[in-house]
């Protein structure tokens, strides 16, 4: 991800999750604790994820596809080259996803993440109230 590419990433991302980032939010993710990837389909923006890049670990901060290119591989595909080119002292990769949210789920089970633990009332829901976060850990030091 460059940050030409900034806006276009945050505009897709408020199509995809209403408590998205801003452009200067994403902007930051460039900086040198963080890896952010994008993918280009036809010359136009596929898909995205950022990691925040700690000593020994990395956490999924973000993660889309655009509506007309779901359902194809793409986030599992991107996900597995972005897990390879993590720094080799990264140990484990943590992540939060609304629990119901079922595709990703689904998608991060399928790449063996585990569920470690529930965070209760951690994101904003739609109309108002509060909704659990699912935390999960893929374990990169015995894989
Ligand atoms: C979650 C998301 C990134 C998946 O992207 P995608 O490119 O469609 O996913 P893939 O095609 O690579 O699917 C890989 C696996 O994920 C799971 N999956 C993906 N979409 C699914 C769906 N609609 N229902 C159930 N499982 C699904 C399946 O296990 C799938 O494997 P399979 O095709 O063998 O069944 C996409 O739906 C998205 O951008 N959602 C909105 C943003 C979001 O929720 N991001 C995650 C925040 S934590």
């Amino acid at each position: 991800m460059k940050p030409d590419d900034v806006a276009g990433v945050s505009k897709l991302q408020s199509r995809l999750d209403f408590s998205g980032w801003n452009e200067e939010q994403w902007l930051r993710c460039l900086g040198e604790n963080y890896r952010c990837w994008v993918v280009d389909r036809q010359q136009a923006l596929a898909a995205y994820c950022a990691f925040l890049i700690l000593p020994d670990e990395a956490e999924l901060l973000a993660l889309g596809v655009c509506p007309q290119q779901q359902g194809q591989g793409l986030a599992q595909a991107l996900l597995k080259s972005a897990l390879i080119l993590l720094p080799p002292s990264t140990n484990r990769c943590l992540l939060e996803v609304r629990r119901s949210n079922l595709p990703a789920i689904n998608l991060y089970r399928k790449l063996d993440f585990r569920e470690i633990a529930t965070r209760r009332d951690y994101y904003p829901a739609a109309g108002g109230g509060r909704e659990d976060a699912v935390v999960m850990e893929l374990d990169l030091a015995n894989n």
